[in-house]
């Protein structure tokens, strides 16, 4: 009996420990941290500051991530390696303005949207161009990978892609393009940043040609997560705490929600 309850009492002490340690690890590890990958050159919703990315979607990520108990990891890469890197499972959430759109839909999953943004024309100010009708045959910059460069395409303009947004905004500062086009938020924040110190001004066109419903995109398969992350999303939106975080950036915010 004496010899019975010895044993029993090592195997207490050797085993507790490890499947406590064991657990523990587990949850602030691997389970804990949400790797969130982005393209920090998309003002107002991700940019750097000194060199520490912020913006209306690291906000509201940072909120999602305290809802749910989870350390925010984050990750940067061109605009044109985030949904690749989401769909073969690198990163848990893409996060960099993402539209959706049926075709995309195809390869990853995304939450409900949070916004509604449209594409924007952008030129020179004594530029020629007026609106979409005078983009016919003629040269625009877009970021790769972007609904931009879809729609570009399927209009039939002379596309430059370029990895960087700010390369795409170069190219029609220095009319290596007559106009490029791009999310209207961002055209409004970095057109204004470059106005603020250029020669020649920019101007952004007043017609929205799509409108387009961002949203965070996760490897198919991951719906526990999605879900999980969309209990809190649909709360920020509908309690008015989105709308907050674009006054915070200067922004208007257009509702996804009739
Ligand atoms: N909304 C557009 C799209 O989904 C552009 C996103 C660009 N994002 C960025 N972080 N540079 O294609």
């Amino acid at each position: 009996m004496k010899k019975l309850f010895l044993i029993l009492t090592v195997v207490l002490l050797v085993v507790c420990p490890v499947f406590c340690l064991g657990s523990s690890e587990n949850g602030k590890n691997a389970d804990n941290t949400l790797t969130i990958a982005t393209s920090p050159d998309f003002p107002p919703f991700e940019s750097l500051n000194n060199g520490k990315p912020e913006g209306i979607e690291i906000d509201i990520l940072d909120l999602i991530c305290k809802e749910l108990g989870k350390e925010l990891k984050i990750e940067q890469m061109d605009f044109d390696s985030v949904l690749p890197g989401v769909q073969a499972g690198k990163y848990d959430v893409g996060v960099s303005g993402i539209s959706i759109t049926e075709q995309r839909k195809k390869n990853v999953l995304f939450t409900e949207p949070y916004c509604l943004a449209a594409q924007a024309i952008v030129v020179p100010e004594k530029s020629k161009i007026k609106s979409k009708a005078d983009l016919d045959g003629k040269k625009v910059s877009v970021q790769s990978g972007t609904t931009a460069e879809s729609f570009c395409m399927a209009n039939g303009y002379d596309v430059s892609s370029y990895a960087a947004n700010s390369d795409a905004e170069a190219a029609v500062v220095f009319g290596k393009v007559d106009a490029w086009v791009i999310d209207d938020l961002t055209a409004a924040d970095m057109v204004k940043v470059y106005n603020a110190s250029a020669g020649v001004k920019l101007v952004i066109l007043d017609e929205a040609m799509t409108s387009e419903p961002y949203a965070f995109a996760f490897k198919k398969g991951n719906d526990t997560l999605v879900a999980q992350v969309n209990s809190v999303l649909v709360k920020l939106v509908s309690d008015g705490t989105v709308a907050k975080i674009f006054e915070k950036y200067d922004a208007p915010y257009t509702s996804p929600v009739k």
